[in-house]
């Protein structure tokens, strides 16, 4: 990617609605308590949408944010990529609505669907249009309402989601920064332990799929973590050996917050301590496209980056998929 017009972050936002469910919430809800879930998971809280909010309203908040910190309006963006595997409906997608909502007007926009992977694959799918020349200014969200898909009376996945939005505008940075590489996969043979069946063109919905709640996240949470686990490690190497860096050179490391323990296997695994890694699973869950936006978007917040800086965003999720990237900021 080094010959090419250098694409970086140029605005961050975030959004996370305001009802925070607690651990000893879930305790009167199902058969668990804090101290399974936070020495299984690492998670303490999680925020969910009110009633009235749609992914849109997540991911509008976000973008907002974004733009103002981009000093720029909606109507600077040529192209609205949300990931997401919550949109407010089927169609129009998710990304269309904002678009209205934020005044882009005439800007492309459409929704990414590659679950916790998605906002990565949408920053390389963003970045590939503006170093072509084809648009110069994008609006990357990874929004989800995980909640709406929850089944509430399922200890196994309840106590693992939350909702969010993590919105950045990418653009053209001064040479030397921005996105370094990107490693994309996905292993579509293990689809199935990780996914919700019911709605679609194959399952479409009825009474029968309500009540065989197709319509609610279904996960192998062994599998998944093994795989988690796996690619984590794998990604991490392949996106670094593509930009010609060491372990040692990553500053900051932003990792999919879907479980405390998978964090720690990769941080050893690359012997990375802990100060170079952010970790907010505990406050906010698994929000999946929303998860590394959220993580990324909070330590630049924090203070946590510099100009110049390596960062190195790794996820992983349904699909299966997984997607990694190393950002100079
Ligand atoms: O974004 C990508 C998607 N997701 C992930 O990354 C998740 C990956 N997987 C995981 O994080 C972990 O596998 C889980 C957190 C889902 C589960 O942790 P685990 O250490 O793999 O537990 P387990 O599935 O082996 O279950 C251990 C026990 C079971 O009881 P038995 O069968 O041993 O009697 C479960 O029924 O823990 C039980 N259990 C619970 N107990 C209290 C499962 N959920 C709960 C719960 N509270 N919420």
């Amino acid at each position: 990617m080094n010959n090419l017009r250098p694409v970086g972050v140029i605005g961050t936002g975030k959004y996370v609605p305001e009802k925070i469910l607690t651990n000893s919430d879930l305790e009167k809800m199902v058969d668990t308590n804090d101290e399974w879930i936070v020495s299984r998971t690492g998670i303490k809280e999680r925020h969910i949408a009110a009633p009235d909010q749609a992914t849109s309203d997540l991911a509008y908040e976000a973008a907002m944010k974004a733009l103002e910190s981009a000093g720029m309006t909606g109507s600077d963006l040529d192209l609205i990529i949300v990931a997401t595997i919550t949109p407010d409906s089927a169609f129009p997608s998710t990304a269309c609505i904002l678009q209205d909502k934020l005044g882009a007007k005439g800007a492309a926009a459409f929704d990414l669907s590659a679950a916790c992977s998605g906002f990565v694959y949408g920053l390389a799918t963003a970045t590939s249009f503006i170093q072509s020349g084809m648009y110069n200014n994008a609006l990357v969200i990874g929004a989800d309402c995980l909640s709406r898909i929850t089944d509430y009376t399922d200890r196994n996945t309840c106590v693992l989601f939350g909702d969010g939005a993590g919105a950045v505008v990418i653009g053209e940075v001064p040479e030397g920064r921005g996105f370094k590489s990107f490693d994309l996969g996905a292993e579509g043979a293990g689809g199935g332990l990780l996914q919700l069946e019911g709605g679609g063109s194959r399952l479409p919905a009825s009474a029968e799929t309500v009540e065989n709640k197709k319509h609610y996240i279904y996960m192998n949470g062994r599998e998944v973590f093994k795989f988690a686990v796996r690619v984590m490690g794998t990604a991490t190497d392949e996106v670094l050996r593509k930009a010609a860096l060491e372990r040692t050179d990553v500053d900051l490391f932003v990792p999919h917050q879907a479980n405390i323990r998978i964090i720690q296997s990769a941080m050893q695994r690359l012997e990375l301590p802990e100060e170079k890694v952010v970790v907010n699973v505990d406050k906010y869950a698994n929000t999946s496209a929303a998860s590394i936006p959220l993580a990324l978007v909070e330590a630049a917040e924090e203070g946590r980056m510099k100009a110049g800086d390596t960062i190195l965003m790794v996820g992983f999720g349904g699909g299966l998929t997984w997607g990694a990237s190393v950002l100079v900021w």
